[in-house]
């Protein structure tokens, strides 16, 4: 048997972000996650960093890279039909984000973890936890094709929506909220220049697309789609067509160019309450997810295990709980923001296939709203950047 102060579960954005604020803190932990290194650094996702989740980045000492090849934005644009609005983050809040992918924050972190040679395990199996109401949780798992049982104080479940952690609270405990979405996004990696340099959100009859990027050689786009579109329907020409008739407007161009990478993620709102018990902590995608529209998956994830490290700390350092009993509280708050705000980005963007035409005299009211009242843009901009106190 091994022991730790933390055990943690996954090796996404959410877990290993904490093993490095703890580290930081000099608080010790183990890292289990299930699939292989390159899986993980490879698996392409979120790509826009709020202003204080890329500040926390710089301030836990894996900052360096984002801040020489992520792109910082101080606006987006909204568009409906064939009519573009900039959303001006800066004037509006005094805030920007930065676009670097998930990816790229992944491999930062394995490789910072890597050199605090601290314990970080890929490829385990049959990852369970027990005895969580203890003092002394156990985590056990199969590594190498050895049982091996983790001793710790405390469990961060950080394994995604489909891992463990969550099913590992008594049921009658806990209660779940969520949404499924009658679509999903088709989304692309394409070896061609951004055609624009600030995210385009636009809402059309035909439906949803955003043109997005991951550096000065790649574009990300999104088509709305079916939750279960078939992707051999979709051949590259197809694709490309889709986007043209979205977002095209008049005067500007997208460029087209090779498609590297092509997925269908369906999308669905989901919030779990409480998201402690007993000394299991659950964090990020493991307790809640969002639909993409707003990009606040991955944000919400290093939010959660923001808090987890200052009130783990506050523990060891000081015996302070009072951090630790309001961890649910503090983050459900922020988490419910996030859920608002997603699902009304959402709504307001998309066209659901069965959708009337009350519907989109709404989306359209309220799209012209944003663009003429700055109070609304305002209120778009402050949620985007991160909402400080939700
Ligand atoms: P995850 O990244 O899911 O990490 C959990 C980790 O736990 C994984 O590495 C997993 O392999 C591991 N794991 C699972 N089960 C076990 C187990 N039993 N034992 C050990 N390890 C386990 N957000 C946006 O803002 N914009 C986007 O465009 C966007 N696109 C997305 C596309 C897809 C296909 C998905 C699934 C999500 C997307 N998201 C997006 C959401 C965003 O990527 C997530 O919110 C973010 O990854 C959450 O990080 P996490 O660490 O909580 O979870
Ligand atoms: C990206 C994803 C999002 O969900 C979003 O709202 C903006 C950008 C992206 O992958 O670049």
């Amino acid at each position: 048997m091994t022991k730790t102060q933390v055990a943690i579960v996954g090796a996404g954005p959410a877990g290993l972000t904490l093993a490095q604020l703890l580290h930081v803190a000099g608080i010790d932990s183990v890292v289990l996650e299930n699939r292989s290194r390159d899986y993980v650094e490879a698996r392409i996702r979120a790509g826009v960093l709020e202003h204080d989740v890329a500040e926390l980045y710089e301030q836990a000492g894996v900052g360096g890279r984002m801040r020489r090849e992520g792109l910082v934005h101080t606006g987006v644009e909204l568009q409906s039909g064939t009519e573009r609005h900039r959303i001006a983050f800066d004037e509006l809040v005094g805030k920007t984000i930065v676009v670097y992918g998930q990816t790229e924050v992944v491999k930062d972190l394995i490789e910072a973890r890597l050199e605090s040679g601290r314990p970080l395990h890929f490829e385990v199996s049959d990852v369970s936890l027990h005895e969580l109401e203890s003092e002394r949780p156990r985590v056990r798992y199969v590594h190498d094709g050895a049982e091996q049982e983790l001793e710790c104080q405390f469990v961060a479940g950080c394994d995604g929506f489909h891992g463990v952690s969550r099913p590992s609270i008594a049921a009658d405990v806990l209660r779940t909220f969520g949404r499924d979405y009658p679509y999903g996004w088709l989304g692309i990696i394409a070896a061609v220049a951004p055609s624009h340099d600030e995210l385009v959100y636009a809402h059309t009859e035909r439906g949803f697309a955003l043109l997005s990027m991951r550096s000065p050689e790649l574009s990300r786009l999104y088509l709305q789609c079916a939750p279960d579109e078939d992707l051999d329907l979709w051949p590259d020409e197809r694709i490309w067509d889709e986007l043209q008739s979205r977002l095209g407007v008049d005067g500007w161009t997208l460029h087209e160019g090779p498609i590297l990478e092509k997925g269908v993620t369906p999308m669905r709102s989901f919030v779990t309450e409480p998201m402690q018990w007993g000394r299991l902590y659950l964090a990020g995608d493991a307790a809640h997810i969002v639909p993409p529209t707003g990009a606040k998956g991955l944000n919400l994830a290093v939010r959660d295990v923001a808090a987890l490290a200052e009130a783990l700390v506050a523990w060891y350092r000081d015996g302070h709980v009072g951090l630790l009993d309001a961890y649910s509280e503090t983050c459900l708050r922020r988490v419910w923001r996030a859920e608002h705000f997603s699902w009304w980005m959402t709504t307001m963007l998309h066209r659901a296939p069965n959708s009337d035409e009350f519907t989109l005299r709404l989306q359209q009211s309220q799209l012209r709203y944003l663009r003429t009242s700055p109070a609304a843009a305002r209120s778009l901009a402050e949620n985007y950047v991160g909402v400080e106190h939700a």
